[in-house]
């Protein structure tokens, strides 16, 4: 007989308040966030940023692997990036920060089962809907200065692609659970951030 182990989080939500941002690529996710943090003490954590500072990282094994699946706009093994987010989630909690938006994740059902299981359970998520002309039209005008190897149309319509197929079914999960606000973002930036700061308002 096999006895399964049942693990616990590492974190409870009163220790840790984790508010996941997710959204297409060229949402405004970012934008949001640094908002958010100017406004209140959330902590930041981009967890594409956090794979592109891996991937230039003197040493790291996996700086190719990270290169090619962002190019490609698939999502990297969950193995790396939960274990970046949990690293950069320790070292705040060491540093007494407790509230951070998690933005760019989770992108695929396996990352956000994982994610919740081991590391905290979200309090909410801010789901920002934007149209893909819209989305596109940002990063191909972001695409002009970013430097960044996926805001180039090839790249831009796998991104796409893989919301739809991967991503989209993971903020349909959290509907069920009844946790996501849904923010329309095809507006100016203020505005948006106007909608979201109602959200915070009503829910931390
Ligand atoms: O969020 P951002 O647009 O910066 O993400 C860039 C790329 O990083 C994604 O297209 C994907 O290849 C990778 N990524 C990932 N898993 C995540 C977040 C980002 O694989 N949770
Ligand atoms: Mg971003």
């Amino acid at each position: 007989m096999t006895t399964a182990t049942k693990t616990k989080p590492a974190f409870s939500p009163d220790q840790v308040s984790v508010v996941f941002v997710l959204g297409g690529p060229g949402a405004g996710k970012g934008t949001q966030c640094e908002k958010l943090v100017k406004d209140y003490s959330f902590v930041h954590l981009a967890a594409g940023d956090l794979l592109r500072a891996e991937q230039n990282r003197e040493g790291s094994e996996f700086g190719e692997l990270i290169k090619n699946y962002i190019k490609e706009g698939l999502i990297v093994p969950q193995e790396i990036t939960l274990a970046l987010l949990r690293n950069a989630i320790s070292e705040n909690v060491k540093n007494n920060r407790h509230k951070f938006l998690i933005d760019g994740f989770p992108r695929k059902m396996d990352q956000a089962i994982s994610f919740e299981r081991d590391i905290v359970e979200c309090k909410f998520i801010l789901f920002f809907d934007c149209p893909e002309d819209v989305m596109l039209q940002r990063l191909l005008e972001r695409g002009k200065t970013s430097g960044r190897s996926d805001d180039n149309i090839e790249s831009i319509k796998k991104r796409f692609k893989t919301f739809k197929d991967t991503s989209m079914p993971v903020i349909e999960y959290f509907e069920t659970k009844s946790n996501v606000v849904r923010i329309r973002c095809d507006k100016p930036v203020d505005e948006v951030y106007k909608d979201v700061q109602a959200a915070i308002r009503d829910r931390l």
